[in-house]
């Protein structure tokens, strides 16, 4: 898989690639271009970018159907913290999405096996994701994969890590107790099974979960580096995030930094 740092915006740089990917695919209703979504703080930039796209003319969305990555279980659809919510916020709402192209896990379904179920056949109906985009939690997980979960999970009801529920009670008014401990989750089979995959890390916080991407191995513990099963998988990430990079991989970017200052990414090649 490749690390591709840059200086630049990350959601910027992130939807410029997913515009060129989507425009290159030349989408029909009958041949839709698939997008896996994700939700959380590093993407709005992103979305806010496809969404400029679309208002410039650069981008239309009507070929295009998405599945988003997870969903809280037991939060009302409309709340404001819904990854339903946040979705129809940061990105459908206002441009040509056609309603019956976007899928969304519903974490108030009566029967939550089923609902997974029901999912990832949609998803396997489409033909497979053409392009899954993420984001990472500080401890490694993607989608609500936590640590520990199986590189060969799908769609399933999963509970929350206390680290999780902790760094994301910043939008429930930082009370932990507000925010749900079960969430309804693609698996990281899912994720890994799509034809390419391009998560996003922001931040130092972000930086000991770059840092294991870059350790040899795959390790259950830090579920990012499942990426590395992946033959087309980017990790697009801000040097901020990339400050425990491990050697070799910090003095590459330091002399590729040194070598073209202005660049505007640098790319570093993790093999397993
Ligand atoms: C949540 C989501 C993840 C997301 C993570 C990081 O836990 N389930 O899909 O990647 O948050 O969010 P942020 O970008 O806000 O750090």
């Amino acid at each position: 898989m490749r690390l591709v740092v840059t200086k630049m915006n990350l959601g910027l740089w992130a939807a410029a690639y997913i515009k060129e990917k989507i425009n290159a695919f030349a989408p029909m209703p009958k041949k839709p271009f698939v997008l896996g979504l994700p939700t959380g703080g590093t993407v709005v930039d992103m979305y806010a970018n496809l969404r400029l796209f679309y208002k410039n003319r650069l981008l239309s969305f009507k070929n295009v159907a998405t599945f988003n990555m997870d969903e809280y279980v037991g939060l009302p659809l409309d709340h404001p913290q819904s990854y339903r919510s946040y979705m129809h916020c940061n990105l459908f709402d206002g441009t040509d999405f056609q309603p019956e192209n976007i899928h969304l896990l519903n974490g108030q379904a009566k029967d939550l096996n089923q609902e997974c179920a029901q999912y990832e056949a949609a998803i396997a109906a489409l033909g497979g994701i053409d392009l899954f985009l993420g984001g990472v939690g500080r401890n490694g997980h993607i989608a609500f994969n936590e640590p520990g979960s199986a590189f060969n999970t799908r769609t399933r009801l999963v509970d929350l890590t206390p680290s999780t529920i902790e760094a994301n009670s910043r939008f429930f008014l930082n009370d932990p107790h507000r925010v749900p401990k079960q969430a309804l989750s693609v698996g990281i089979g899912t994720v890994t099974d799509a034809k390419e995959v391009l998560f996003l890390a922001s931040g130092e916080k972000k930086a000991e979960a770059v840092a294991h991407l870059a350790m040899p191995g795959k390790d259950l513990n830090w579920p990012i580096t499942a990426l590395k099963l992946h033959p087309h998988a980017t990790l697009l990430a801000d040097p901020e995030a990339c400050e425990q990079l491990p050697e070799p991989f910090k003095t590459q970017l330091a002399r590729q930094m040194d070598e073209t200052p202005t660049g505007e990414h640098w790319t570093l090649h993790i093999e397993d």
